[in-house]
């Protein structure tokens, strides 16, 4: 199929240059501009762990700290970062940006460890209140005004063990239909809403599967998508030995995108990061979403990537270079057959049992109706112009050997400020199959109802199109 070159200026000119949103169909994330898939390849990130977040100071309130750590998310290839708190009160708009100058996407905890800003999983009653209600709002009304905020964690491993199966469970339902509610009535765009869980066998199909129910045609109260926290690839392992086969067979038939909001043994060590390839590989992806592992920043409980010294300097560990290079293995290899989306028409109800979730599953009344109608008080993010000095790393950085890593530079994928500059259009484009802008033209030129469904094979590497 050709084009005219005409059209293709055109559309590079709309197109390119922004950051798009990513969206959900069916079980996978796309693109919602182009219509690409998007694989979630990430890492974890909460530099100085639950104390991380203050009244002065959060992961993504310090430029300088940000560019140093950009920089890294670049080295390391990934696309997506997860954030577990933030502090709605602080600016964020510096370090957004420059994500979304670096191509990169956040996925945000709404949850803190600050007084009233999490769910207590034995005593969700009288945790879910008012003041919580107010925080996790907030941070839902910062961050959606950014396309590179990619989704909203309403909560971590709440659910962890029998008591709290018993009693939180549909707390986590109240949790999820409040913040969707919320963002229906506030937000430019339906950024998906997701629960993280802790990968105990005793709930893995049980609250997943009731989550994932409604009995409103609406769904405000089922998750948009689930992410797994998993640690069962220990070292040298296969799909057999890691029960990786199995987690595949319990999510096969889930209606949503599936994805590890964590992963990343550590058993054994250093480590090898083999599962990396599994996920990215057809035996997965068809399930998986990818994930993001766990985690960036070195803590007590040894699952860094990279140690923080002093003075803002830091040390890149071994497992940083093994995590980089599997990611960048795998996406060589990573191709996806994308097949057609079934996508639900009416939404699957829900039972009035779930195997170990106890008998209090009716979703409390909203307590935030108020907040949802009136809106909550708070500095609405934007993306901000950025100077070239915002780019330059001033901390120092060591490879693990000691010697001084040498880039000190992010090198901007995508210009939030008008049409990009930095991509030019080849010019034979339409007659080379691994162009971007052919990809786009070809979203572009199909009505938008057969944009998602076209059969096709992606290559998250090239971007080429092999099947239209
Ligand atoms: C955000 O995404 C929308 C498309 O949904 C696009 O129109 C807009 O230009 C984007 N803005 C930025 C700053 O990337
Ligand atoms: C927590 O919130 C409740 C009700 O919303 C409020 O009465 C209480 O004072 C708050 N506690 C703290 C420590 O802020
Ligand atoms: C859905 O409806 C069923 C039966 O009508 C009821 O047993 C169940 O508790 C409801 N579940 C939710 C989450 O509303
Ligand atoms: C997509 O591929 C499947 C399996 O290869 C095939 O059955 C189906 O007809 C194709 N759909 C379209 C719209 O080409
Ligand atoms: C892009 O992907 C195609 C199909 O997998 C492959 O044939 C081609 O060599 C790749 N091109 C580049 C530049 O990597």
């Amino acid at each position: 199929m050709l084009y005219s070159v005409t059209i293709l200026l055109l559309l590079v000119h709309v197109v390119l240059g922004y950051i798009n949103p990513v969206a959900v169909k069916g079980k996978h994330f796309y693109d919602s501009v182009t219509g690409e898939l998007f694989m979630v390849k990430g890492v974890d990130y909460q530099p100085g762990g639950a104390s991380g977040v203050s009244v002065d100071k959060d992961p993504l309130s310090e430029i300088e700290e940000c560019t140093r750590d950009i920089l890294l998310f670049q080295e390391l290839g990934i696309n997506t970062i997860r954030v577990y708190s933030v502090n709605p009160d602080l600016n964020h708009d510096k370090c957004m940006s420059l994500l979304a100058a670096a191509g990169i996407y956040l996925i945000l905890d709404v949850n803190s460890p600050l007084p009233n800003q999490s769910i207590n999983r034995y005593e969700p009653w009288s945790s879910y209140n008012h003041d919580y209600l107010y925080h996790i709002f907030k941070v839902v009304d910062q961050f959606s005004h950014y396309n590179n905020t990619l989704a909203f964690f309403a909560g971590n491993e709440v659910v962890n063990d029998k008591v709290s199966a018993t009693h939180s469970s549909n707390y986590m339902k109240a949790v999820v239909r409040d913040l969707k509610t919320y963002i229906t009535h506030h937000s430019e765009r339906p950024i998906p809403v997701g629960y993280s869980a802790a990968d105990d066998l005793s709930f893995r199909i049980p609250l997943a599967k009731y989550l994932e129910c409604s009995n409103s045609t609406a769904e405000l109260d089922s998750v948009d998508f689930y992410g797994v926290n998993s640690y069962q690839w220990c070292g040298y392992q296969n799909m057999q030995t890691s029960g990786y086969d199995q987690l595949v067979a319990n999510y096969e038939d889930y209606t949503k995108p599936i994805m590890f909001s964590e992963y990343g043994c550590n058993e054994v060590t250093p480590r090898i990061f083999q599962e990396v390839e599994a996920i990215y590989s057809s035996k997965m992806s068809s399930v998986f979403n990818g994930g993001l592992a766990y985690e960036f920043a070195q803590e007590p409980n040894n699952y860094g990537m990279v140690e923080y010294l002093s003075d803002g300097r830091v040390k890149l560990l071994k497992d940083f270079e093994t995590f980089k290079n599997q990611l960048a293995k795998a996406s060589e290899n990573y191709q996806v057959k994308q097949m057609n989306e079934k996508v639900r028409s009416t939404p699957l109800r829900c039972q009035d049992t779930y195997e170990n979730l106890g008998n209090k599953l009716v979703v409390p009344q909203s307590l935030g109706m108020a907040f949802i109608t009136q809106g909550v008080k708070c500095e609405k993010g934007s993306f901000v112009q950025l100077s070239d000095d915002d780019f330059v790393v001033k901390r120092e950085i060591f490879l693990p050997d000691g010697t001084k890593f040498q880039k000190n530079k992010i090198v901007p994928t995508h210009n939030l400020n008008g049409p990009d500059t930095h991509q030019t259009v080849p010019e034979k484009s339409q007659g080379s199959k691994n162009g971007k802008y052919l990809q786009i033209l070809n979203v572009e030129t199909f009505p938008s109802s057969s944009r998602l469904t076209l059969n096709r094979t992606v290559s998250v590497k090239n971007y080429s199109l092999t099947t239209l």
